[in-house]
């Protein structure tokens, strides 16, 4: 009896399992203005007919052998095609060039041969993926953004090492036109200068963080300092180093290894590392201030906030050595002074 019920259950999953794979939608996801395959595969056989439709609008027919696109919708004109050296293997995808945010929506590819016909259902999503994700440290608060994504994404926050408190911002979504932009802030009481900060933007499909590391700080002496950029060895792709938030000092395009210094601080720099370490020269106390490499790797954007303190180390010595030297000097001349005259009063009174 139980064996019975046991094959029952196992064929009913069975068949529901075929059901839901010959039918189920394949939902396809392509970047905005990127080319797209959304698949159909029907069993090979003579006479095709192929009927792609969008919601009861026609977007691409092929039967007799030859493309028929006299009804085509025309905002599909020149942008679709099918592999016709694969329909004789029972490929019937479509390939749709440039998409765009109309596209989206629910595809229905139909094939018939001499052996049967078939309907196959394909969701289309556009997506623009998260493309760069800004952190920085604003006056008392860390701002997150990015901007230009689709569908709706999401923003969440962490810190290195792990905080007991975890971080409840909400972040605030804008749309302008079909594209979202988001952003979120944490005020003074949410942070502890004693964390790394990380914020994560995200969709589906994409997903993006930034870094800003915690504030530290070197003292430098006016001959030369070296601030690193990344705690990584390996060399860096593309960096920007920057001094207190606004003038650029150094870039690095994405050819690698080569970098330009800004004209005016071409006296200071000395050089640049592979992993974008900057060594100063030259230096006096108007460079003290924040030094910040922003690093852009593949999926993230790691900031590095260095408080350059300069020291005057160098005239500093120089006045202790001028000082030690004019005081021995005092003490020399006066000795000699003082043995002179005692010199002087011992020969006197022995004249005398
Ligand atoms: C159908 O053909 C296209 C173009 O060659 C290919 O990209 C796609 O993978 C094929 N589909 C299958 C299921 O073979
Ligand atoms: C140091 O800076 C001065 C100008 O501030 C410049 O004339 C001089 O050449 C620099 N020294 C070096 C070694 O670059």
């Amino acid at each position: 009896m139980i064996v019975v019920k046991f094959r029952v259950v196992v064929v009913v999953f069975f068949l529901n399992f075929l059901w839901a794979f010959a039918n189920c939608d394949v939902a396809v996801s392509c970047d905005l203005k990127e080319n797209c395959i959304l698949p159909c595969q029907f069993e090979p056989g003579p006479e095709e007919v192929i009927h792609w439709m969008k919601e009861n609008i026609p977007v691409h027919s092929f039967y007799y052998n030859r493309d028929q696109l006299g009804n085509q919708d025309q905002r599909f004109k020149g942008r679709t095609s099918i592999f016709k050296d694969q329909i004789s293997s029972g490929n019937a995808s479509l390939l749709l060039k440039n998409v765009n945010f109309q596209d989206e929506g629910r595809y229905r590819c139909y094939t018939s041969t001499t052996r049967g016909n078939k309907e196959l259902f394909i969701p289309l999503t556009v997506d623009v993926p998260v493309q760069k994700v800004y952190i920085e440290q604003s006056g008392e608060s860390i701002i997150c953004r990015s901007e230009g994504i689709y569908p709706e994404p999401t923003l969440t926050w962490s810190t290195y090492p792990e905080s007991s408190s975890s971080i409840e911002s909400k972040p605030s979504v804008q749309q302008n036109g079909q594209l979202y932009s988001i952003s979120s802030s944490l005020t003074r009481s949410e942070i502890d200068a004693g964390l790394n900060y990380i914020c994560t933007v995200s969709t589906k499909k994409s997903r993006r963080t930034a870094t800003l590391f915690k504030l530290t700080t070197v003292t430098g002496s006016e001959s030369e300092r070296t601030i690193q950029c990344s705690d990584s060895k390996s060399p860096v792709t593309r960096f920007i180093w920057r001094f207190d938030h606004s003038q650029i000092i150094v870039t690095e395009s994405e050819a690698g290894g080569s970098y330009t210094v800004s004209e005016e601080w071409r006296p200071y720099v000395k050089s640049v590392s592979e992993t974008g370490s900057l060594t100063l020269q030259n230096l006096s106390s108007d460079k003290k201030g924040i030094y910040t490499c922003e690093l852009i790797n593949v999926d993230e954007t790691l900031i590095r906030n260095t408080f350059l303190q300069i020291t005057e180390e160098s005239s500093h010595t120089q006045t202790t050595v001028i000082g030690v030297v004019a005081g021995v000097a005092v003490v020399a001349v006066t000795a000699v002074v003082v043995l002179l005259v005692y010199r002087k009063v011992r020969h006197q009174r022995g004249v005398v």
